[in-house]
């Protein structure tokens, strides 16, 4: 029997790449799945293929921080007990910070770090009285090292494996435990929704992510690294420099930046 049957689990960003294949690998496990994203037709869409008994579907705008407590209180209430919390939403960057508008930092830091952290402060409690639970959480390669056009965007993913290795120290008295999912190259709309400078959509899909992992792929080794509440997993396609770049920045960090000044990712 899989190790997710009969397990709670809530995906946000699911409408689209990492989110969908995750909510459905979940769901071919047998977990109850609750998908959130602001684009009710597309999960509505994407979905219709699975047994609706065994998923529902939440409409919601994470960048609406302030609203994350009320929204989690009533999916708790509708919903019962959850299991797994996959913090999964999130908006890339491409621009040079000098040339970047702060809004888009702002926009950024919102969504990537400020509603998972109001999302797990308001899952946290429940997770805790009932003595068990798994927050997992999808930084990024940028969540380890930095690179050029991404300053804002690795603020955000560094910022949260701070967040997280410093909670997770404190909340595995309670059986809760904390998973970060550091995914190179996957073939999502990431690029193309990233945020260039001016805070528009980079709008085009030429930066290699296709040349990645499937969202398939990935969504494989995600449950596999929930599974074994890993406490980090780097994911990547075997020949992604990105899963390379991070040894290389720990072990010869001159060697990484060296080339940091002349790759563009
Ligand atoms: N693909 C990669 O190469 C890669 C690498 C490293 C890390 N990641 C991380 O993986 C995660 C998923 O990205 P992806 O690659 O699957 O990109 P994606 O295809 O662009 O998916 C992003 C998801 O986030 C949701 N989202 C965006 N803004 C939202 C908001 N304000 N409120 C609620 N949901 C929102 C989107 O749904 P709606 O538009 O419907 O709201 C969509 O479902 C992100 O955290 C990203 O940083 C991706």
């Amino acid at each position: 029997m899989s190790y997710f049957k009969g397990k709670k689990v809530i995906v946000t960003g699911a409408s689209s790449g990492i989110g969908e294949a995750t909510a459905k690998e979940f769901l071919l496990h047998g977990a109850k799945v609750i998908l959130v994203s602001r684009n009710e037709k597309k999960m509505i869409h994407s979905f219709n293929s699975f047994d609706s008994k065994s998923f529902s579907i939440y409409p919601f705008d994470l960048n609406n921080v302030e609203n994350i407590d009320s929204f989690v209180k009533m999916l708790i209430d509708k919903e019962g007990p959850i299991d797994i919390l996959f913090n999964n939403a999130g908006i890339s960057q491409f621009g040079y910070f000098e040339d970047s508008d702060l809004l888009v930092l702002n926009k950024i830091m919102d969504l990537d770090f400020f509603s998972v952290v109001q999302f797990t402060k308001s899952i946290l409690p429940h997770m805790i009285s009932k003595k068990s639970g798994q927050i997992v959480t999808n930084t990024s390669v940028a969540g380890l090292i930095g690179s050029r056009n991404r300053s804002f965007y690795s603020s955000a993913k560094f910022a949260l494996h701070g967040f997280f290795d410093s909670v997770r120290s404190e909340i595995i008295q309670h059986n809760v435990h904390v998973t970060l999912i550091a995914p190179g190259r996957v073939a999502t709309d990431v690029g193309k929704n990233a945020l260039t400078a001016s805070g528009q959509p980079y709008g085009k899909d030429d930066r290699g992510h296709n040349k990645g992992l499937t969202s398939r792929q990935a969504a494989r080794r995600i449950l596999t690294a929930i599974k074994r509440k890993k406490r980090e997993a780097v994911i990547a396609k075997w020949n992604d420099i990105a899963w390379l770049a991070v040894y290389i920045r720990k072990l010869a960090p001159r060697l990484y930046f060296f080339l940091a000044r002349r790759i563009v990712a």
